[in-house]
């Protein structure tokens, strides 16, 4: 709870909603919460938990995903809080992981091994995922079946079907973000341990030929599998130039370069132009970066990847990246976001946070690419120095670890005052240690729809949060507000680890 806003608050009723987000520089433990942020991952395992597992109230589950049909698909990560592991945000959270790492694992310490854990996890699968030459694994579960329950991962009865694509039946998004994954993974491990990482980046370059090679959206594919749960709004495109920057980052390799090259501008000049007052942007390379869209992501990537590099000074993408961040600054005339009276940015869609987590690490990522080439950005008359973007990215943190006018903490377990009823079943239902008995499919009805707190922890986790006017409900059914996702924490991970080697 922050004293400062509440004075403020009754002094100037009208000043108070400016003022909150910014005057109550309540200070937070950073370690804290970046400890929290990765344990998260232990309760979104799937398969056969080590002994070394910390979040104990989850169990061993789905050990015969992929059985069915002869192929072993054991492992990997729920999503959210359901049962389903879709593989496409699961490839960009493990993106985003070992970014994280690579970027700020020095200000990780003793919790580097953890998130080494955490994205080993996803790496381990996604292996098991791309195993058979010409196919890629997008997905195990029927989404339709496991939303329809709310039961434990550990009781899953409903069918684990396994969905896949192939050279007949495409999805370049899915099998270009497993590759990106695969890349970013393959750097992280190459200090640490060599083999694995070679076998990484050489399933990298594999899955990336066959997402390029055999071009088509797991969409069109696969259909209501797939879709309406996590469509392909932004088209397959980004995600393979994503992929190749990837693939350049990790192999030096000029063949994944000339693809960048090749492909930048017909990505941004296929898609849409925007105005905002008169300024054109390109394609999606603004106020979005996300599981589906990874414009500005490579924007921020390929900006720091070329300072080292001649002969760039024609390519689009630190212009890009500048208006980009131009989208998000609040002073900015082409700002394009929302932010809510207490700080909070907001894009229109559900969890909201994912969108305060993805962006305040680019803006951390790009702070430092700034400062690193002594460069400031403009946006028209407005100059955004590397201090005011990283000031930014430490506001929405503050405000998701509890500087708000709502005084909540939206990581479970982190402060005094965080979400007792997020929407996720695990969480939700009695642990297996506690109520052995299965939970069918209707027996979790009444957990899910009462009134008390869930009964285990899923501490770490940041859920979608509250709504524009800075409240939030804390309701189970509220999942837009209440239910956490791995493509939140992900990146916020990174942004943690860098503010905590700030403060320590
Ligand atoms: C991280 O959090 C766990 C669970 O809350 C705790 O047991 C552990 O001591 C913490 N580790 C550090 C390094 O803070
Ligand atoms: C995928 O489906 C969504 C929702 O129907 C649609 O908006 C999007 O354009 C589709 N993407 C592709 C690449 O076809």
């Amino acid at each position: 709870m922050c004293a400062v806003q509440r004075i403020v608050g009754l002094v100037v009723a009208v000043m108070a909603a400016m003022v909150m987000g910014v005057a109550c520089s309540q200070s937070h433990d950073y370690g804290d919460a970046l400890n929290k942020s990765i344990l998260f991952f232990e309760g979104q395992r799937s398969g056969k938990l080590p002994s070394s597992q910390r979040m104990t109230w989850r169990k061993d589950s789905a050990l015969r995903d992929g059985y069915e049909i002869g192929v072993d698909l054991v492992g990997g990560y729920y999503d959210a809080g359901d049962n389903v592991k879709f593989n496409f945000p699961m490839a960009f959270s493990t993106t985003m992981l070992a970014w994280s790492v690579l970027e700020f694992g020095k200000g990780m310490s003793s919790d580097l091994p953890h998130a080494l854990d955490a994205i080993r996890w996803a790496t381990d699968y996604f292996l098991k995922a791309t195993s058979i030459p010409g196919f890629v694994f997008v997905q195990v579960g029927d989404p339709y079946g496991d939303h329809n329950c709310w039961e434990r991962p550990e009781d899953m009865d409903t069918p684990r079907t396994p969905f896949a694509v192939s050279k007949q039946f495409p999805g370049s998004e899915v099998s270009a973000e497993i590759a990106a994954a695969l890349a970013a993974s393959a750097m992280v491990f190459r200090p640490i341990d060599l083999k694995y990482s070679a076998r990484l980046l050489k399933r990298a370059r594999m899955v990336f030929d066959f997402a390029d090679k055999y071009q088509g959206s797991y969409n069109d594919s696969l259909g209501p599998w797939v879709c309406p749960f996590y469509c392909d709004f932004s088209g397959y495109e980004d995600e393979l130039v994503w992929g190749a920057a990837w693939l350049f980052k990790a192999t030096k390799q000029p063949i994944y370069w000339n693809y960048v090259l090749q492909n930048i501008n017909k990505l941004e000049s296929s898609a849409t132009v925007k105005y905002i007052n008169g300024v054109s942007y390109l394609g999606g390379s603004f106020a979005e970066f996300g599981w589906d869209s990874k414009h500005a992501g490579i924007n921020v990537l390929v900006s720091k990847l070329i300072m080292s590099m001649a002969g760039t000074g024609s390519t689009p993408f630190i212009s890009n990246a500048d208006k980009f961040i131009c989208t998000l600054l609040p002073e900015s005339p082409t700002v394009s976001v929302s932010y809510s009276p207490g700080g909070l940015l907001f894009k229109p869609g559900g969890s909201n946070m994912q969108h305060a987590t993805t962006l305040s690490f680019l803006l951390v990522v790009y702070a430092r690419y700034l400062k690193l080439s002594n460069r400031v950005v403009h946006c028209g008359n407005v100059v955004a120095s590397p201090a005011r973007l990283v000031k930014l990215a430490k506001g929405q943190v503050d405000y998701i670890l509890g500087s708000n006018p709502f005084g909540m903490s939206y990581m479970v377990g982190y402060g005094k005052k965080f979400p007792q009823r997020i929407h996720h079943r695990g969480s939700s239902l009695p642990s297996v240690g506690q109520h052995p008995k299965q939970i069918d499919c209707k027996g979790g009805t009444d957990y899910y729809n009462s009134k008390n707190p869930n009964l285990n922890l899923l501490i770490g986790a940041v859920v979608g949060g509250p709504d524009i006017e800075d409240s939030y409900a804390d309701f189970r059914e509220d999942f837009v507000q209440s239910e956490p996702t791995t493509y939140i924490n992900a990146p916020l991970v990174g942004v943690l680890a860098y503010f905590n080697s700030r403060s320590s």
